[in-house]
């Protein structure tokens, strides 16, 4: 199940965040996919990336766009072109995906819920033709810098926060993990966003609204206090956000 604060539609509106738009569009950089290609998006949540690899690849290739909650699947049919392309609802440690038929693989923010990553991973390149790419993104949530009046709040908050992933620092491990899959070629890019102002249409305060409801179902004092004062600096004109994701691009 996604955690409550992360529906579809939730999450459809955060990934239309300015920040989020340009991370996509550095991510399919770092995916190369190529016209006719066949490409997965893994985890594709209301399907944004699937819908724009889809153009990547184009008529002749081919998007498989997968996720486990079905109502992400439906949003991602809604985004997803192409006669060849298809969404699924199926679980990234068990792929419904013959071996080796993949020249690309992309998971954004997806293992970092996913208990068993190695058996992820091991799918993930089972189904990549040999010299196939995968690119894996997670965040790492040490790396969140949001200014505040009360520090020590605000890492409490954040601490709290990382209840709500299997492994909060995940991209850490990756290199490691992707070797141990049996991954030859593994690189990592580092991918921060930061926002300095708030709005309806930022990512940030869609977040900060996610973690207020997290946190305050153990915490309410603390959550309800914090995102005061989240949205105090930015009545004052102080408003200050930035989280680091990192891309582990693997090749088999
Ligand atoms: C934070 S969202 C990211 C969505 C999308 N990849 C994006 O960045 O736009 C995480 C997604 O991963 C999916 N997910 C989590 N664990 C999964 C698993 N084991 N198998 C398939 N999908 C999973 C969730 O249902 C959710 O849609």
């Amino acid at each position: 199940m996604t955690a409550p604060g992360f529906s579809a539609s939730h999450l459809a509106r955060a990934y239309d965040a300015v920040v989020v738009r340009t991370q996509r569009a550095q991510i399919r950089g770092l995916l190369g996919a190529r016209e006719g290609e066949a490409v997965a998006d893994l985890g594709c949540g209301p399907g944004h990336l699937a819908g724009e690899l889809a153009l990547d690849v184009g008529p002749r290739g081919r998007v498989v766009a997968l996720d486990r909650e079905p109502g992400m699947v439906e949003a991602a049919t809604v985004r997803l072109t192409g006669d060849r392309s298809r969404t699924v609802l199926a679980d990234v440690t068990a792929l419904p995906v013959a071996d080796q038929q993949l020249d690309r693989a992309v998971a954004v923010q997806v293992l970092e819920y996913v208990p068993d990553v190695e058996r992820a991973l091991s799918e993930v390149r089972r189904v990549l033709k040999p010299g196939g790419t995968a690119v894996l993104v997670d965040t790492d949530w040490r790396s969140a810098v949001w200014h505040t009046d009360d520090r020590d709040r605000t890492d409490a908050v954040l601490r709290a926060w990382e209840g709500h992933f299997k492994h909060p620092q995940l991209p850490v491990l990756m290199p490691g993990l992707a070797r141990s899959a049996g991954f030859t070629s593994v690189d990592v890019v580092a991918l921060p966003m930061v926002e300095t102002q708030t709005g309806a249409d930022t990512y940030s305060m869609g977040m900060a609204a996610a973690i207020a409801h997290f946190v305050g179902r153990t915490e309410p004092v603390l959550a309800t206090g914090w995102r005061e004062d989240v949205k105090e600096q930015s009545r004052r004109g102080q408003y200050f956000f930035s989280l680091t994701r990192f891309a582990t691009i693997v090749r088999r």
